[in-house]
């Protein structure tokens, strides 16, 4: 017999995802988002979120049996987020995934989202080394954590955003420069003919008083917004190509002296990136160098596995399988603000 087959739900945000791993492997995964829908009311709408995965559920989880060529028989257990995230997203996620383990008679295993993020790397990379510092920057978290065995130890949150998501920052900033939705991949397209060091915003809780893993973007965002209005005040053309950059430039700096500083206190040799943000290339780029000048490996996951999707649920389901960790009970429920 071979590894079991898991089957891992993904719906706390605007991503329905469905993902199949056996034994570390990934089998196939299918993403349906409805961020296009957001995109005119500048962010998600939880409403929208939670009737978008509504109807995307059932296609999305057969299309990811059909590329795998498994039928639902061949499902050995099903893992489902279970927070944090939107309540009504998760609970459309959670319910589905109950029908199934039912129908399939399969155990059901809740999974931290965080959890996930972190997972995702071992299906690219292989199984994390112990310890590992993994910073997760996207839309929703902007978080550094210390993992060690992710199935048998808890989590270390080293810090996180008081505020602002790194990705939020990049989003509500394009939008007063005028760049579409999701605002991330515009600036990070706009920066590339600008110089990142023509605009000296600040970098926020990086002082020597400040708490040192803590992030905060929300001055940042401020700054920038000023910046531009300053432009238009004087009926003057905002220089977005430096403004972009500059922008990518102090969220990569602040983003990466914190991971490097908590790989340095906690004598790691690995840092790993995942979110969104992970895509930034002045994020990548400065990650690359300071990991390298320090002599720390950097993982980055492919980014289809950075964002929100069912295969990193599927891959902490598997370890969790494999562990032999006790299944959830079919009357488990979501937890929207899970720690
Ligand atoms: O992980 P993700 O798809 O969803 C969650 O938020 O959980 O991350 C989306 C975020 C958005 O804020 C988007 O603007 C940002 O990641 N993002 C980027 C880039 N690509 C996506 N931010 C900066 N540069 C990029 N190239
Ligand atoms: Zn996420």
């Amino acid at each position: 017999m071979g590894a079991p087959v898991v089957l891992g739900i993904e719906s706390s945000c605007d991503e329905t995802g469905a993902g199949i791993v056996s034994g570390g492997r990934l089998l196939a995964h299918v993403v349906a988002s409805s961020m296009d829908e957001h995109a005119r009311f500048g962010g998600v709408v939880p409403e929208i979120a939670a009737r978008a995965h509504l109807q995307s559920f059932d296609p999305v989880v057969r299309e990811a049996l059909d590329r795998a060529g498994l039928g639902l028989r061949e499902i050995d257990a099903v893992a489902v987020t279970t927070g944090p995230g939107l309540s009504g997203a998760l609970q459309v996620g959670l319910a589905g995934a109950k029908a199934l383990a039912f129908a399939a008679d399969v155990p059901l295993y809740g999974v931290h989202h965080l959890a996930g993020h972190v997972a995702a790397d071992t299906l690219e990379h292989g199984p994390l080394p112990d310890p590992c510092v993994v910073l997760i920057v996207s839309g929703g978290h902007t978080s550094l954590l210390l993992v060690r065995d992710l199935v048998r130890d808890p989590i270390l949150h080293l810090g996180d955003t008081v505020d602002d998501a790194a990705g939020e920052c990049f989003d509500k900033v394009a939008r007063v420069f005028g760049l579409p939705y999701p605002g991330g991949p515009a600036i990070d397209r706009a920066a590339r003919a600008g110089d990142g060091h023509a605009v000296a915003f600040p970098r926020p809780l990086t002082g020597p008083r400040d708490a040192p893993y803590a992030f905060s973007f929300s001055g940042l965002k401020t700054a920038a917004a000023r910046w531009a209005e300053r432009h238009r005040l004087r009926g003057e053309p905002i220089p977005l190509a430096d403004g972009a950059a500059s922008l990518q430039e102090a969220v990569a700096d602040v983003l990466t002296r914190k991971a490097l500083a908590a790989c340095r206190e906690y004598d790691v040799r690995t840092l790993v990136v995942v979110g969104g943000v992970a895509a930034n290339s002045r994020v990548r780029a400065l990650a690359e160098e300071r990991c390298a000048a320090a002599g720390v490996e950097l993982r980055v996951p492919p980014l289809t596995l950075c964002t929100d999707n069912g295969a990193m649920i599927a891959a902490v389901g598997d370890l969790l399988v494999r562990a032999g960790a006790d299944p959830a009970r079919l009357d488990v429920s979501i937890d929207p603000s899970a720690p």
